[in-house]
Order: structure tokens, then sequence, then C-alpha cells
């Protein structure tokens, strides 16, 4: 069965062409990130536009390079919630008028059910298993107990993980996203440099805080500009890399001693960091458990993964119709369309 990804919830345009769930035939993304750039974040006026623009010619060059017509395509599988509601109204509207015209199933996605689904590419990960994901907007512990069927375990109660180092990156002067830039940097600094608290949250043994760890970087990076003194960038960038990877690994641990996880997932952008991936992998092998993280290009966001989840989403029998809205939130575990 071929379906037709189609995400648009930030600044990616992003489009596949995916059998079966596993096997990507095509995927192309095009991104408004450089323009982003100039602002130190997404401007969602810019990204909705650049997505009104794009989103036609993306699409066509992906079933071209599928070989294949709207005709020889099975279902159409589009991301409706969370993100940038004017950016994610763009791939909605063009899913609803391509699947009216083609006569083909419209199949609404969870962005990050999607993040998740990226592990089923060309893999042979089945549920159930214990799942981190950590995006720019998100940070959950959830128990796929099946292709859609998910509890969460827990979240953040603040700021998520890709956005303490996006803002960590943007205090340091860093290229946005800071995420990417203090992975790179982080190589070449000392990171016992500086010590952070990980953070306590009450009444909960999963759920994740990063604003306390977020404000005590900036201010560390305030403080030394105040002073005029030299501040070794490389070496905060590496001690607050540290500071979340541990405190995100922390409550994993918890989660798969409590819960007795025979598999371990992690998705969503910030699973492109090669701290998280190298530590998440040790802390698999002490559990003797096996890890699953995707190919780093299919990390960050991508139609692959939303192909991949709506083909099992459609087997379930998740099928919209042309009153589908789009949505700026919308929990994991509940989902409503
Ligand atoms: O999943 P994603 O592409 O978009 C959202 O759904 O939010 O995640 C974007 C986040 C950003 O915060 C970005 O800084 C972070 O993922 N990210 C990284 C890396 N690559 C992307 N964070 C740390 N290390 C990376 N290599
Ligand atoms: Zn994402």
């Amino acid at each position: 069965m071929k379906i037709l990804g189609i995400e648009s919830s930030c600044d990616e345009t992003a489009a596949a062409v995916v059998e079966d769930g596993r096997k990507v035939l095509s995927s192309v993304i095009a991104t408004s990130l450089e323009e982003h750039k100039l602002y130190g974040g997404v401007v969602p006026e810019i990204a909705s536009r650049r997505h009104a623009e794009s989103i036609s010619g993306v699409v066509s060059e992906v079933l071209e390079q599928a070989n294949c017509t709207v005709d020889d395509i099975d279902a159409i599988a589009v991301t409706y919630a969370p993100g940038l509601i004017g950016s994610l109204l763009v791939g909605v509207n063009f899913a609803k008028g391509l699947a009216l015209a083609a006569d083909k199933p419209l199949v609404p996605v969870h962005h990050l059910r999607g993040h998740i689904a990226s592990n089923y590419i060309d893999t042979e990960l089945e549920p159930e298993f214990l799942c981190l994901v950590v995006s720019g907007g998100h940070s959950h512990i959830v128990l796929v107990k099946d292709y859609t069927e998910i509890e969460v375990i827990g979240k953040t109660r603040d700021d998520a993980a890709g956005e303490a180092l996006d803002k960590a990156g943007r205090a340091m002067g860093l290229e946005y996203p800071g995420g990417v830039s203090i992975d790179k940097l982080s190589k070449e600094g000392n990171e016992n440099a500086f010590e952070f608290t990980h953070p306590k949250v009450n009444d909960s043994l999963y759920d994740y805080s990063f604003s306390g760890l977020k404000t005590a970087v900036i201010n560390i990076i305030h403080n030394a500009n105040q002073k005029g003194g030299e501040i070794n960038k490389a070496d905060i960038a590496a001690s607050f890399q540290k500071a979340v990877v541990d405190c995100l690994l922390e409550k994993l641990e918890l989660a798969i001693e409590n819960t007795g996880a025979k598999q371990v997932v992690i998705a969503g952008g910030v699973s492109a960091n090669s701290k998280l991936r190298s530590e998440a992998e040790k802390l698999c092998k002490k559990h003797r458990i096996s890890l699953s993280i995707p190919q780093l290009k299919y990390c960050g966001d991508n139609a692959a993964m939303i192909g991949a989840q709506g083909y099992f989403e459609y087997k379930k029998g998740v099928v919209a119709d042309e009153s589908l809205n789009a949505y700026a939130t919308m929990p994991i575990d509940k989902i409503n369309y």
C-alpha cells in the first residue's frame, strides 16, 4: 500500500511516498530555515507563506521521484496537529483538495506520532516499546502499546528539551537552531566545566522541567558578558548539553526499570543529538534491552514519518472527511480530528 505523506507543521514543507509504513520510495523537503536564521527563530508568517509557495511543487516532485502519479496512491496522510497553525493549515488544505480531486482517503496524522514512526522506516520494529519523544516543542516519555495506542508516562511541565537548547544557543550568540549548534560546539568543549543542578519535579516520577536549567545557563552567559570576561562557549555548550541529556535519560531509566520495557525508542528532532544517541546506547546496553534511533535524515521534520504513521492509522480505520481542521495543540494519546 502506497501512502503519500504531507508535512508542514513548522518550517519544512515535506512530502514522501511510503510503502507499507516502512519503505520510503521518495522523500522531498523544502525548508525556509535560512530565512528564519536572520531572526533567531521560526517566524510563523514567513513559514506559512513559504509553505503556500512550495507545497504544490514538492508534492509533484515527490510523485515523480517515486515514479508514480496520484492515481497509484492508496491514501493521503497529512500532519494536522500539533504545530504552527498557519503552517499546518497549508498542508491540511492542500491534502484535502488533493484527496477530494483524486478521490482518495484522507488520513490525519499527529506530528509526534509521526516522529515515533520514523523508527519503523527500514526496520522491523514493532510495539510495544517505551519511547522518549524530544523535539523543539515537546518532551514526552510514552508507552507505545500498539501503532495507534499510546500512553503518556511523563512530559515536560514547561520548556521542551529542544526549546531549552535553542534558547541557550541564542543566548550564546550561536546560529539557529541552537540545538544543532550546541551539538557541534560541544565536541570542542569540556562537559564537566560547569555544573547544573538537575531540576526536581514534584508529584511525578517521570515529568520533566527544563526552564530552570535554561535560566541557569542564560544567567551564566549574561553574568560573564556583564563582567566583560572571557567565556568558553564550547565548555558551556558541552556542560549544558550534558545536563539536558542526563535529565532526559535519568527519567527514561526510571521508566525502563519500573515498566520492565524490553525495547526503547528515541524520536523527534533532538534524537539527532550525538550525546543523546551515545548515552542512550550505553543506557540500553546496561539494561540489556534494544534501542532504536531514527536514521539521521528522519530525525528532523520530514514527511516519510507521516507516510509511515499514516499507513498504520489508515489500517486502523482513521480517515477524515473534508471538514478536517488543523490544531496548534493536540495530546498524543487522545487524538481528535
Ligand atoms: O522535531 P523537530 O525537527 O521539530 C519539532 O517538531 O519541534 O525538532 C526541532 C528541535 C530543535 O529544537 C532543534 O534545536 C533540535 O530539534 N535539534 C537538535 C539537534 N538537531 C535538531 N538538538 C540537539 N542536537 C541536535 N543535533
Ligand atoms: Zn517535529
